[in-house]
């Protein structure tokens, strides 16, 4: 596994490396690049396994993107350790790790931003205004920096799993897009980077989101009236059991196209894949945590 900090090399390395398939084996390399903020954890790791078995080459970016983070976000306290994130590439068979520094990736303010629009003004796009353009910007940068053929997303983030697609297919970038399912601890909380800052009280009292998850499933499954009105009240009610859950937002809309559902509608009779998503705060950490239905409540990626 190499380590690079610099974009021209970066892109030396993998123009190299694909050249000399070509010459030695005779047939294209195929380049699979998964982008994280580091701080690795099984979810990633996840990510990166799909990505050692369908790619000749396997592409790591550790990079927190600053421009992503709003001013009263947690750029600043971002959990980071490079040690562990290299240690759990090298265990999972990464090629390459790039770790570019902030002035490498932004040697002046850019002044050109990649902006998504519609599917960024719902759930977290509403509520972390202009994210979603630093978030766009950041991978389409990494996309023409690594060049990979296909990049893989974990679907915790659905959202931006959705909105990537979009710039994919809005912009011509020649790449695939994989998304992959969530991965959770045994008690069910989703994995993420931000579950460090959870006190012993607020990581216990988080666990509702993913059980308030699965009881609204469950009640789909079994329950074909169901409605998309009653799913989200119940989900709410569930929620607020825990005093010290905040709300910012419960919502379920079509997947990928992010639009309303009609909310009186029985969910079972909606021709869409439907997605589920909260975000929730416990004390000063908001967490995020959803499910994907087919139209006869069937979980497709959980
Ligand atoms: O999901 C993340 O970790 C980040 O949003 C990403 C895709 C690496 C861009 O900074």
């Amino acid at each position: 596994m190499i380590v690079i900090d610099k974009v021209t090399d970066l892109r030396q390395y993998v123009k190299q490396q694909r050249l000399s398939a070509v010459k030695t084996a005779g047939r294209e390399l195929s380049v699979g690049f998964v982008p994280t903020m580091g701080f690795l954890h099984d979810g990633h790791a996840s990510l990166l396994k799909q990505a050692r078995e369908q790619n000749d080459l396997v592409v790591l970016s550790i990079f927190v993107n600053p421009i992503q983070f709003g001013p009263n976000e947690d750029l600043d306290r971002y959990p980071r350790d490079e040690q562990r994130d290299l240690a759990l590439a090298a265990r999972e068979g990464v090629d390459v790790v790039f770790l570019p520094s902030v002035q490498e990736m932004y040697p002046q303010p850019t002044k050109t931003k990649i902006a998504v629009s519609e599917l960024t003004e719902e759930l977290c796009g509403a509520s972390r205004p202009g994210h979603f353009d630093g978030v766009t910007t950041v991978v389409g940068k990494l996309f023409h920096m690594v060049a990979p053929d296909t990049a893989y997303f974990g679907l915790k983030d659905a959202q931006q799993v959705a909105v990537i697609r979009q710039m994919v297919d809005d912009l011509n970038f020649d790449i695939k897009i994989v998304p992959c399912p969530i991965v959770r601890e045994s008690d069910g909380l989703a994995l993420s980077s931000r579950n460090v800052y959870l006190s012993e009280e607020e990581r216990e009292q988080a666990l509702i989101l993913s059980r308030s998850l699965r009881e609204a499933e469950d009640w789909i499954k079994s329950n074909p009236a169901v409605t998309t009105d009653e799913i989200r009240e119940s989900l709410i009610r569930n929620i607020k059991s825990q005093p010290l859950a905040v709300i910012d937002y419960v919502d379920i809309l079509a997947f990928p196209s992010l639009t309303p559902v009609h909310t009186d509608a029985a969910i079972n009779d909606l021709d869409v894949e439907i997605l589920i998503a909260l975000a929730v705060k416990f004390g000063t950490t908001r967490l995020i945590d959803n499910i994907l239905l087919t139209t006869k409540g069937v979980a497709t990626h959980v």
